[in-house]
């Protein structure tokens, strides 16, 4: 097997505070107290899809040609996948706010990286890539920090391995030795898991025959869509209540323009806010609405909340939607555990919604958020119960007993252990800001791998003036405090 080798390039490096965080050093942890906050109003816009991110770069990197990228989420994460892909051989340049540009070297093109590949805090980049690589005649050493080296990997290493590719191990760091012929295989998903999907079928680009991949549960189809959109011939059809994916190997990727719709994930966050703090009314812009993603704000309809949908239209090939949120009573709910791979990434929030509902509610079937960033279930419940909720936390899911629309204790005294986790942090700021004393977050960094603009755009719909002063310039979009439309006469879906 010959080894093609990239030229040394430098990459986009992962920012001082990932570094830092890499080596595990408290002295530069960034902790903030968010305390309780007056109603969000006017209108903001949160940053591009991470996930639509990711594989916009990924498969421009693997088509000929120029792939033109806008609204691309400008994360620490999205970050290592460009600095990955640039390592083997792609041309990536930032050409403004959002705005990338991407030679790619075409399915079967991509080069030996050089150094290790740093992963950071990605768990989507390390999976995905690890597809990519294993078609390919190539070695990569993938690293990441204390957090990521905990993760599973053995999920994708196995049927990677099937293809053909070898791995010295099942957490980071991992060598990953690709393998050019590969062999295509059908695979049937053993957890719901979109980035299991996506590293099997992206290793099937440079694998000549039908790979396929048979999903009992249905998860985020961005790769399905997106890799049509660049011209791979992809059939999707329902066998015995499964669905099935097959691609066609040694794929022409075509050179797109994408445009990445608002991040979903990252509109939750305000969504809650905007539902917790009386006399709130926030309008979120341009909030992608597949309905592979949208979960969470179905659950939240369901326990009475008021989310609008105004604008419905397209971006990106994906449905997207501007969306009203205003102040409600929230009450507890059971949540159907059907609904969980649509808003996988949504529960540390729901929780805090849920501390405030009147009543109980109960989530199950949750057992994936135990090898996310963090213990997931674990680390909310520690931090929900630090700031004065009652939660009872089981195997697969936390039970938990609202306030009644009651602001919560808080946690002056105690730091909340966000364990390197970006959305434990933004949902206890969240639980911070109807909360009584307040919640002290232990480390903000985190907050930078998905949303860096998050603490800005916060300060600016809660009228935090002091701090939007000191953050001007971190790219936060906050689009003035004009009033949202009137009140619909009944809340849920409008137009
Ligand atoms: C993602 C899939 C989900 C999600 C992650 C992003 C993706 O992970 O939690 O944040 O982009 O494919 P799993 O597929 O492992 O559930």
């Amino acid at each position: 097997m010959q080894e093609r080798r990239a030229p040394c390039h430098k990459g986009v490096a992962l920012s001082k505070a990932r570094r830092l965080m890499s080596a595990h050093n408290p002295a530069e942890m960034r902790s903030r107290r968010f305390g309780p906050s007056g109603p969000l109003r006017g209108r903001i816009r949160v940053p591009g899809d991470k996930s639509i991110s990711h594989r916009a770069l990924m498969f421009g990197a693997l088509a000929v040609g120029e792939t033109r990228v806008t609204g691309l989420l400008e994360g620490e994460d999205v970050m290592a996948t460009a600095a990955a892909l640039r390592a083997m051989g792609a041309t990536i340049e930032r050409e403004g706010d959002g705005r990338w540009s991407i030679h790619g070297v075409g399915v079967g093109g991509l080069l030996q990286p050089e150094a290790p590949l740093d992963m950071g805090n990605s768990g989507t980049s390390t999976r995905l890539l690890m597809g990519l690589v294993a078609s390919h005649p190539i070695t990569a050493r993938f690293v990441g920090d204390p957090s990521l080296s905990k993760r599973p990997m053995g999920r994708v290493t196995e049927p990677l391995g099937r293809m053909g590719a070898e791995f010295d191990g099942e957490t980071l760091p991992v060598t990953e030795r690709g393998l050019s012929p590969s062999i295509p295989i059908e695979y049937r998903l053993p957890v719901a898991s979109a980035q299991v999907k996506s590293a099997v079928l992206l290793a099937g680009l440079n694998t000549a025959g039908i790979t396929s991949v048979i999903e009992p549960v249905p998860t985020r189809d961005h790769t399905e869509r997106m890799l049509k959109g660049f011209g791979a011939e992809l059939w999707i059809e329902q066998e015995g209540g499964e669905r099935v994916i097959r691609l066609r190997g040694e794929a022409d990727l075509k050179p797109q323009r994408i445009e990445v719709p608002g991040d979903p994930s990252s509109a939750a966050f305000f969504a809650v806010a905007a539902l917790v703090v009386p006399g709130s009314a926030l309008t979120i812009e341009n909030v992608g609405l597949n309905p592979t993603r949208a979960g969470l704000f179905e659950v939240l309809r369901q326990m009475g909340g008021s989310i609008e949908e105004l604008n419905r239209r397209e971006v990106g090939g994906e449905p997207v939607a501007d969306l009203v949120v205003r102040h409600s009573a929230l009450k507890g709910i059971e949540v159907d555990p059907a609904l969980a791979p649509s808003m996988i990434d949504e529960f540390p929030i729901l929780f805090v919604a849920a501390s405030l509902a009147q009543g109980t509610t109960t989530t199950s079937g949750l057992d994936e958020l135990r090898v996310k960033e963090s213990d997931r279930l674990a680390t909310m419940a520690a931090a929900l119960t630090g700031a004065g909720a009652r939660i009872e936390e089981r195997a697969d899911g936390l039970v938990i007993e609202g306030t009644a629309g009651e602001p919560l204790r808080g946690s002056a005294n105690s730091a909340t252990q966000t364990h390197l986790d970006h959305r434990i942090a933004m949902s206890m700021a969240i639980a911070g800001l109807a909360s009584r004393e307040g919640v002290e977050v232990d480390d903000t960094r985190p907050i930078a791998t998905s949303f860096p603009a998050f603490e800005a755009l916060l300060d600016g719909a809660t009228g935090s003036p002091s701090r939007l002063r000191e953050r001007i310039g971190e790219g936060a979009t906050t689009l003035g405090n004009t009033d949202p439309p009137p009140t619909p006469s009944a809340s849920g879906r409008g137009e």
